[in-house]
């Protein structure tokens, strides 16, 4: 009995084992298959960039989405924007400084549109990372097969409109021949181009991108900024302290011994 519950527990492992090889093979055949992901670098203390990535956040996102954790009033003194200038700048969805950024449409309408309602941003760069936000964002193309005439190359079918066309231009697939998981050759979109320019140059617009990734990369984490300097005062007051300690040590060892 002691031999048969051995045996059942290693074949239990044995399948358990398979299970564990069968979902990492998966992962490592999905993970070549897709699109790599860009590299960016965002800087949450450059202000300029901040600025104009939240003035493009207020008017290309804000319509759809919120961003509930953040008060006009918080964005206004960490931009170091004067009131007056945010609420005629910033401010298209309220009129009360002290109010959250809270998008005007009704969620259950929002889901009849799109067949989802667009989340809260808050922390999205954090929980997709800056770099998969940034690829999102550039790399829309035209699909007539979907309800929104756009796919994405970071999310397959997303039910978001390419809403920076104006900016950007019009995006067309490149298309190759690829073999699938059974060998079998089709149609795979490898990538984008550029089919009708829009009202930014390229490298204009990535850098559009890259000031409204940033200011998203600030929303998840307002308070970056100041937690580093209160770090780099903290380990300073550590080293310091220490050095006054270990004096301190010296000067009493000296009576005892
Ligand atoms: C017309 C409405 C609309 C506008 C405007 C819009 N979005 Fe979206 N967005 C959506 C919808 C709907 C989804 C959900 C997509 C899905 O799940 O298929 C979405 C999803 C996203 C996601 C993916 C979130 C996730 O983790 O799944 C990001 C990031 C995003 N939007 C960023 C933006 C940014 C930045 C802007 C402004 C440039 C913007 N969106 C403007 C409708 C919109």
């Amino acid at each position: 009995m002691g031999q048969g519950q051995t045996g059942a527990g290693a074949r239990h492992l044995q399948v358990r084992a398979g299970a564990l090889a069968a979902a990492l093979l998966a992962f490592v055949s999905l993970a070549s298959r897709a699109t790599p992901l860009p590299e960016i670098e965002v800087d949450v203390h450059d202000k300029a960039s901040l600025q104009r990535g939240a003035r493009l956040f207020m008017n290309y996102c804000l319509s759809c989405h919120s961003a509930t954790y953040m008060r006009f009033s918080r964005l206004a003194r960490d931009l170091d924007v004067p009131e007056a200038v945010a609420k005629q700048n910033l401010m298209f969805v309220s009129d009360k400084i002290g109010d959250t950024m809270q998008v005007s449409m009704n969620p259950r309408e929002a889901e009849t549109w799109f067949g989802v309602a667009p989340p809260d941003l808050s922390v999205v760069a954090r929980a997709r990372g800056v770099d998969w936000v940034y690829g999102f964002l550039t790399s829309f193309y035209r699909d007539p097969s979907r309800p929104s005439g756009v796919n994405n190359l970071m999310f397959r079918n997303t039910a978001m409109p390419h809403v920076l066309w104006e900016l950007q231009g019009w995006q067309e697939p490149v298309i190759e021949n690829k073999p699938d998981d059974s060998g079998q050759s089709v149609e795979t979109v490898v990538g984008v181009e550029l089919a009708e320019p829009g009202a930014l140059g390229a490298e204009e617009f990535k850098a559009a991108v890259r000031d409204l990734v940033g200011f998203l990369a600030y929303l998840s984490e307002p308070a970056k900024p100041l937690r580093q300097r209160v770090g780099f005062w903290v380990l300073w007051y550590l080293a310091v302290f220490l050095a006054v300690a270990y004096l301190l040590k010296w000067e009493y060892w000296r009576d005892v011994r």
